[in-house]
């Protein structure tokens, strides 16, 4: 086989490399391979040969040197035979067989593609494929398998040997496993990639909550002033609607690592326990739910209620995946974590496992990839939004845990949760007892309250609110404004609600902060429609109650209630002092 006649040899090349009297010679590679692919020079290869011709074309002579360099490199490298039907391989050094796990028996006398398979980028395929039969140098990354099934990211170099009648001969090839990087690299995409979308997503929820409040205050309002039951059913129905844009909201901010949690001591085998039955009804009587829980458990640090979202979450999607029944096991289990800490990407230390296993359909790589992105959904449209997983992700980083997803298509999915062991049993947090729904509005005992709010619509809805609920109330638009109403009242303010994010010189921790030196027993209760940093730096004054947007008129009641009730408590606690944990605001 004669060279291909190429114009670019003579025009672009430096002067031939020539080697051993002229034995061999080479054309250096100038740099040119490097900007597709690894470079395992670390720099750009300007002198290493991307083809050459030798004066001693036979693979017998093992004497030399060389070719104990050649066994002795830990490059793996290859020749192949151009002029053998299909190109096999004719020799393979000892590193290749490191490498691909192959025999030399096993790869003498093949094509080289038996190293490809299923996930094998084909357009890299035919750049080699194009590459050899041009006889030019080539580099690419792409996809192998090794002996075993194991794939790895090949970065393979490949270069033409002619004779001195430019007859070519062989070509030569180099592998390096570049598995390692590649990986790193496509989490790091990953993760950037999450963290615009998080910060994107946080920002409009927080508009989004401002929005949701307006209207599912007005409609509240409007149900308490008609008794016409025709006017109630749209109203009602109006309101549905708003809690449904309230909890995709708040899955919104889960995803976004922005959900105020209550982190506490967690049985996580109690919680389950005590979820069963209602884990049972929301899966279907064709979902058989199995129990795992391992004995003595120590208990998680992790917000309860948040938690049971997550693993309904996570149960409802193992029901989606098993159309014709099966069963979910959900075990629990503690994990020490110390040499492999960062195999998981956890510090060192205790965690609990709640591990959610179903027999379905599993995922395919590339949904697997991106099944935590928000809005990513294999589902039909109306059957799910894609934010499952993405505010489980979210919520189990925010608690210092990870999420593991293990899945693989036709053989079920497992998603495994870790959360920080608390670190003393002793201070198990009993379960908060949920609310009697007959539970009746604490009204005002004719306290005045200070509301600051930048939004005239939330405003407005507060003020509504409040009056209705037996309060005085008086109003402010920003930080300044407020400043001047309170002088004004001359201490007669018993509590400030204010928003925590306002335009103006001051939010509303400077402002609660500079009201609460004036008036020390003054009650604070902060709202906000997300987590601000703000409050999670621990710059929070204490005993400064939060509570997230959208609220309903009974919870308002409920925690204005309780913020002017707990006024003299307050003032005991120093300012400044931080809650333990994870705690943010949603
Ligand atoms: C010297 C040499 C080394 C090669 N090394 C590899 C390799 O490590 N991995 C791979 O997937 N393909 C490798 N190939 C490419 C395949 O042998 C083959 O050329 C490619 O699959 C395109 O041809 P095909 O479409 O006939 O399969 C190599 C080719 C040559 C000539
Ligand atoms: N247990 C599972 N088995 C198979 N595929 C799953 C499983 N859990 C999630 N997936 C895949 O991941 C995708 C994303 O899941 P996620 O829970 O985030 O959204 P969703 O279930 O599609 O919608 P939503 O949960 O918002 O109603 C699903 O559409 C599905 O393709
Ligand atoms: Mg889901």
């Amino acid at each position: 086989m004669k060279r291909n006649e190429d114009p670019r040899h003579e025009a672009s090349h430096p002067p031939l490399d020539v080697q051993g009297d002229g034995q061999s010679a080479g054309v250096p590679a100038a740099g040119e391979h490097e900007h597709v692919s690894y470079n395992p020079t670390g720099g750009p290869g300007i002198h290493h040969w991307q083809e050459a011709t030798i004066s001693r074309p036979g693979l017998d002579e093992r004497g030399s040197v060389f070719f104990a360099a050649i066994e002795m490199t830990r490059m793996p490298m290859i020749l192949t035979d151009p002029n053998l039907p299909d190109n096999p391989i004719v020799f393979a050094n000892r590193a290749f067989q490191d490498l691909t796990g192959y025999t030399e028996e096993e790869v003498l006398g093949r094509n080289c593609r038996f190293l490809q398979g299923a996930n094998t980028d084909r357009e890299s395929v035919a750049e080699l494929r194009e590459a050899v039969h041009e006889q030019r140098a080539v580099s690419v990354e792409l996809l192998n398998y090794k002996r075993d099934g194991t794939p790895f990211w090949n970065a393979c170099f490949i270069a033409p040997v002619f004779d001195k009648e430019d007859r070519l001969l062989y070509f030569f090839a180099s592998q390096l496993d570049v598995t390692r990087r590649r990986t790193s690299e496509q989490a790091f995409r990953q993760a950037q990639k999450m963290e615009s979308i998080g910060q994107l997503t946080a920002g409009l929820a927080h508009d989004f909550n401002n929005l949701l409040q307006v209207v599912s205050g007005n409609l509240e309002l409007a149900l308490s002033r008609t008794d016409d039951e025709a006017m109630r059913r749209p109203l009602e129905n109006a309101s549905r609607a708003a809690e449904r844009g309230a909890k995709l909201t708040k899955q919104l901010l889960a995803f976004a690592r922005k959900t105020r949690l209550e982190s506490k001591p967690t049985n996580l085998n109690t919680l389950i326990a005590e979820f069963g039955e209602m884990l049972e009804n929301s899966v279907g009587p064709q979902i058989e739910v199995q129990l795992n829980l391992r004995p003595r458990v120590p208990s998680a640090l992790v917000d309860p209620v948040h938690l049971e979202m997550a693993v309904l979450n996570v149960l409802i999607n193992a029901r989606d995946a098993m159309p014709k029944g099966g069963t979910v096991t959900i075990s629990t289990s503690k994990v020490h974590l110390n040499g492999n800490a960062a195999a998981h990407h956890l510090p060192p230390g205790d965690y609990v496992a709640l591990s959610i296993s179903d027999e379905g359909e599993g995922m395919p790589p590339h949904v697997l990839e991106r099944a935590t992105e928000p809005f990513f959904t294999t589902k039909s449209q109306g059957k799910g939004t894609g934010l499952g997983l993405a505010m489980v992700h979210g919520f189990v980083q925010q608690s210092l845990g990870r999420l593991e997803i293990d899945s693989e298509q036709g053989k079920g999915t497992t998603i495994r949760m870790l959360f920080p062991a608390a670190v003393s049993q002793r201070a198990e947090a009993p379960r908060q007892p949920s609310r009697d729904p007959a539970h009746t509005e604490p009204r005002g005992k004719s306290e005045t309250i200070l509301v600051v709010e930048d939004s005239s619509d939330v405003l407005a809805l507060a003020r509504e609110h409040l009056t209705a609920l037996g309060y005085t109330v008086l109003t402010a638009r920003d930080a300044d404004e407020a400043l001047i109403v309170f002088d004004r009242a001359e201490g007669k303010i018993d509590l400030l609600f204010t928003d925590l994010v306002m335009p103006g010189s001051m939010n509303g921790l400077a402002l609660a902060d500079v009201v609460r030196e004036r008036e020390p027993c003054i009650g604070i209760l902060l709202t906000t429609g997300y987590n601000d940093d703000l409050l999670t730096k621990g710059k929070a004054s204490a005993g400064a109650d939060v509570i997230g947007k959208p609220y309903r008129r009974l919870e308002l009641a409920d925690r204005v209630r309780a913020a002017l009730d707990n006024r003299g408590r307050e003032r005991q606690v120093p300012a400044s002092i931080q809650a333990p944990g994870p705690r943010h605001e949603g």
